[in-house]
């Protein structure tokens, strides 16, 4: 919708606000927080939700505004948000996927050469307008499932000039949808480049890296990967430290492969989110519950790992906010359609139809801290809507891989 503009929607099959999602901050929600209204109306001015409500109470004064008319053919959601996105890098990692096929686990795979390192190296060598092309395609891919807001990670970069010319991609992509809001996130310690040693990557990391992506303001945010052969949590301290110190917000990879107590660290730290959490313990749980801390989940990682899934219902029912994500990437979860993983995640992580809309708007928007804007369909809230082809919301995960 163009800045400006009055939008009127009307004779949404059904339309839902997610108000209630808002109200308990994204925290045990129920069926009756999804805010349904049957037969819905919306309206749209200068980039904001102005008026909510069933089509027959569209007030008098809007009689006049050119209206879509939905004919009661189509749901209307609040515009999905995809927390959790590895969207640039060149190449493709289908011999390590046939590795793991063949038995072959993630671990053994970097071990060898493959693995982030093979990523790393076909992405340094791209240029920037490749880049640029091949996310432009991925972006349009993941919108057509009616996804309105993108996390980016950098990471397949690590070294400076590798790691900036991934973020330099973000504001072009930028102009190229504006429709779409993409946050940026530094993901310089994704894993540690062959070349140079812990110690001195590091430094440079904290010392460098940092402080340019700040000052340029390429990234929103920092992200480590913390994990068994990668970041350890004093390491992932260290360099969040100096993030939060340079006014950037912090996210954690945490308790993936192995339990590192990394999301109690995340919950701790005041990170916007622990994601993956496939290992969490008990008092991770409990941590998280605490705090203000999203918990996102990332299923279609967990099953393109054959791993078993994070405890979903055990986070829900602690109080935690948990969301989901795509964590799309060329290694662990080569799929750019959020609804997919929506139904992966009602099947194996047992997730009612309110907890994934949770997951999918308000709580993925805190996880990125745009929940004051995003993820809700009510009076000021950003215009970020989805127009489903589908009669119910429910449809958009019943069917599958479409
Ligand atoms: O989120 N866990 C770390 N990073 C990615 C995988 C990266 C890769 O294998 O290329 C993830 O799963
Ligand atoms: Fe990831």
């Amino acid at each position: 919708m163009g800045i400006g503009a009055i939008q009127v929607l009307i004779h949404a099959s059904e339309l839902l606000t997610g108000e209630g999602i808002r109200r308990k901050d994204g925290r045990r929600v129920k069926p009756q927080d999804v805010g349904r209204i049957p037969d819905g109306a919306l309206v749209c001015r200068d980039g904001k939700v102005e008026w909510v409500g069933p089509t027959s109470k569209l007030p008098a004064k809007y009689a006049r505004a050119k209206k879509t008319d939905l004919k009661g053919l189509q749901a209307v959601i609040p515009g999905l948000v995809d927390c959790h996105n590895h969207l640039i890098f060149a190449g493709d990692r289908s011999e390590d996927f046939a590795a793991r096929c063949g038995g072959a686990t993630y671990q053994e795979i970097a071990a060898r050469g493959g693995g982030i390192a093979r990523t790393v190296s076909e992405t340094r060598k791209a240029t920037s307008k490749e880049l640029e092309r091949l996310a432009t395609a991925r972006l349009r891919e993941l919108a057509s499932h009616g996804v309105r807001t993108v996390e980016i990670k950098s990471g397949y970069g690590l070294s400076l000039e590798a790691e900036i010319k991934i973020l330099e991609v973000i504001p072009r992509l930028r102009k190229k949808f504006p429709h779409l809001t993409l946050t940026a996130t530094f993901l310089g310690a994704h894993d540690f480049p062959k070349e140079r040693t812990r110690a001195e990557y590091l430094d440079d990391l904290v010392s460098r890296m940092l402080p340019l992506v700040a000052k340029r303001k390429l990234a929103d945010a920092c992200d480590v990967f913390v994990d068994e052969g990668y970041y350890t949590c004093e390491e992932a301290r260290r360099i969040l430290t100096r993030a939060r110190e340079l006014g950037l917000k912090i996210k954690f990879h945490a308790d993936e492969l192995a339990n590192t107590e990394s999301a109690t660290l995340a919950a701790h730290m005041g990170a916007l989110s622990a994601d993956h959490l496939l290992k969490i313990s008990d008092h991770g749980v409990q941590a998280l519950a605490k705090s203000q801390t999203v918990a996102v989940l990332l299923p279609g990682t967990a099953f393109y790992l054959k791993a078993s899934h994070a405890p979903a219902r055990k986070l829900i029912e602690a109080g935690v906010a948990v969301a989901i994500a795509t964590d799309f990437n060329p290694g662990t979860c080569v799929m750019l359609s959020l609804p997919s993983v929506m139904t992966i995640a009602a099947l194996y992580l047992g997730m009612t139809g309110a907890e994934l809309l949770a997951a999918t708007t308000y709580n993925a928007a805190k996880a990125l801290g745009l929940e004051k804007c995003k993820g809700t369909l009510t009076k000021g809230m950003d215009a970020d809507f989805a127009v489903l082809p589908y009669a119910r919301f429910e449809e958009l995960y019943y069917h599958f891989a479409r």
